[in-house]
């Protein structure tokens, strides 16, 4: 059986999609009802459905064998697993951004929101800038609005929810998309599958680029 962790939401309904092209269907995952796990015993398949920030948390203990992660996650809490494929899908950006007229002063130790600290800090060490870490766990958009933190690091996709706060991208950090990743040990013990699956779902991302 191979057990596959996927993110609750749009971007794991997107890549179930590809799973059950590569032959790993489960049709009793469509059914629209609040069950958290779905197994196909004829194609030796279980899938969960988990909050998509712990997706690597369950592949990383072996709880699953393979999972479906966004490269902000692997970056923030470099879990120890492998990262087999990059999806080409759930595409983003990570990238810092402030109130339109927000004007940095050196002098100052730059006071940063957000929920991805590792990101944040290696970003402005890189750039030998001081800077004091407000961690938050969500609405980080809101910080900079109330006089809470300078600027915000965090995930942009369309865009909208900075336009919508007032707020703009100062710079980009990271281009983020989702990425296969496997447990180390199970990789090796469940490696004819996980190489079926991966070899499918190269062939659909290499169409779709
Ligand atoms: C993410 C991110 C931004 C928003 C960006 O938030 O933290 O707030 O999406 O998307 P956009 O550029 O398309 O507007 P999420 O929905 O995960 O909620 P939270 O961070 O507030 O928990």
């Amino acid at each position: 059986m191979l057990n596959i962790a996927l993110p609750k939401g749009r971007l794991g309904e997107r890549v179930y999609s590809m799973f059950e092209k590569a032959g790993f269907a489960c049709p009793s995952i469509r059914e629209n009802n609040r069950r958290l796990i779905f197994e196909n015993e004829e194609c030796g398949v279980r899938y969960f459905w988990v909050k998509p920030s712990d997706v690597a948390i369950y592949v990383e203990r072996g709880a699953a064998d393979i999972g479906v992660a966004g490269k902000d996650i692997l970056l923030e809490y470099r879990p120890d697993v492998y990262e087999l494929l990059d999806l080409n899908t759930g595409k983003c950006r990570m990238a810092v951004a402030a109130k339109k007229d927000f004007r940095d002063d050196p002098a100052r130790r730059l006071r940063v929101a957000t929920k991805f600290g590792h990101i944040a800090e290696g970003y402005y060490a890189s750039l030998g800038r001081e800077i004091d870490i407000i961690h938050l766990n969500g609405s980080i958009e809101i910080a900079p609005i109330l006089g809470l933190s300078d600027v915000i690091v965090d995930i942009v996709e369309t865009g909208t929810t900075l336009k919508e706060n007032d707020l703009a991208v100062m710079e980009e950090i990271v281009p983020i998309s989702a990425r296969l990743i496997a447990n180390k040990a199970n990789f090796k013990f469940k490696c004819e599958p996980i190489e079926r699956l991966l070899a499918s779902l190269r062939e659909q991302v290499e169409e779709t680029k």
